[in-house]
């Protein structure tokens, strides 16, 4: 049977800073409508390694493809290009303050389409992805009036609204109640089901990944220690594995 070619491709990267060394050797393939969940311990890598990905920290060395491409050969219009094609949920959120939800969501439309375009489709592009979250009501207001659920998911609508084949979570869940966080992590899977998007996870909410994940990837001293489904991970008897799921 062929191999369906990995939709994001990451092989022996490395990531050091000074005498600090994150990522060693780290490498993953993630398939076209995966969900892929990444754990591991806080300061693991994981936001180094997102941050890879799309180009936000150089990587040392190593093999990053996304989308078929490989992002650290391009140019700063390529990459920009790219960039739009790939969504990004920050684990801080990133909201602008000083705007309103539907200016943030807008915000992502003025780098990547044209003003007539704007003109024609922003309403739109932004109630929809904003109806996706279940938030259509909160369009005129502000960030500071929303929660914490509620600033997650206008993020999340922001990353949605260019319609982007690969989304990638920073701590989707991080700081929200038991239940808003199976909200979210429900949210996802609905959002990556409607946009067949391929998503990347970092988490270590048992329960988000629980919900999310068709694949779990252990980044454990460096590298990808161990990969599977939750079930499997939760059933090892590895010690390394074992402290996260006891
Ligand atoms: N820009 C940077 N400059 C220097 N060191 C950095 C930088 N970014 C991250 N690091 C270091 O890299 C290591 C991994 O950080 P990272 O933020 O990826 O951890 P993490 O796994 O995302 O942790 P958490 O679960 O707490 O978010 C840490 O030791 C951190 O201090
Ligand atoms: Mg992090």
């Amino acid at each position: 049977m062929k191999k369906i070619a990995p939709i994001v491709e990451v092989k022996n990267l490395y990531k050091s800073f000074g005498s600090n060394h994150v990522l060693k050797d780290f490498s993953m393939e993630v398939s076209p409508g995966e969900n892929i969940v990444v754990l591991g311990k806080s300061g693991s890598g994981k936001s180094v390694l997102i941050k890879c990905i799309i180009n936000l920290i150089q990587a040392d060395s190593g093999i990053l493809k996304i989308l078929n491409q490989s992002i650290q050969d391009m140019g700063e219009d390529e990459v920009d290009q790219l960039r739009s094609e790939i969504g990004f949920l920050f684990q801080s959120n990133a909201l602008y303050d000083s705007m309103t939800v539907r200016q943030n969501l807008e915000f992502p439309l003025r780098r990547h389409w044209s003003v007539e375009q704007r003109k024609q489709g922003a309403e739109r592009a932004v109630l929809e992805a904003l109806s996706d979250v279940g938030l259509a009501h909160t369009i005129d207001m502000m960030p500071a009036e929303l929660s914490g659920g509620m600033k997650k998911r206008v993020a999340l609508a922001r990353s949605l609204i260019l319609k982007p084949k690969v989304i990638l979570y920073d701590e989707p869940t991080t700081g929200l109640d038991p239940i808003t966080s199976r909200e979210i992590s429900e949210l996802m899977v609905k959002v990556q089901k409607k946009y067949n998007a391929t998503s990347i996870i970092i988490s270590h909410d048992m329960n988000c990944i629980r919900i999310t994940s068709n694949r779990v990837i252990m980044l454990i001293d460096g590298k990808n220690y161990a990969e599977d489904t939750f079930e499997n991970l939760q059933k090892s008897t590895d010690p390394k594995i074992r402290e996260f799921f006891d």
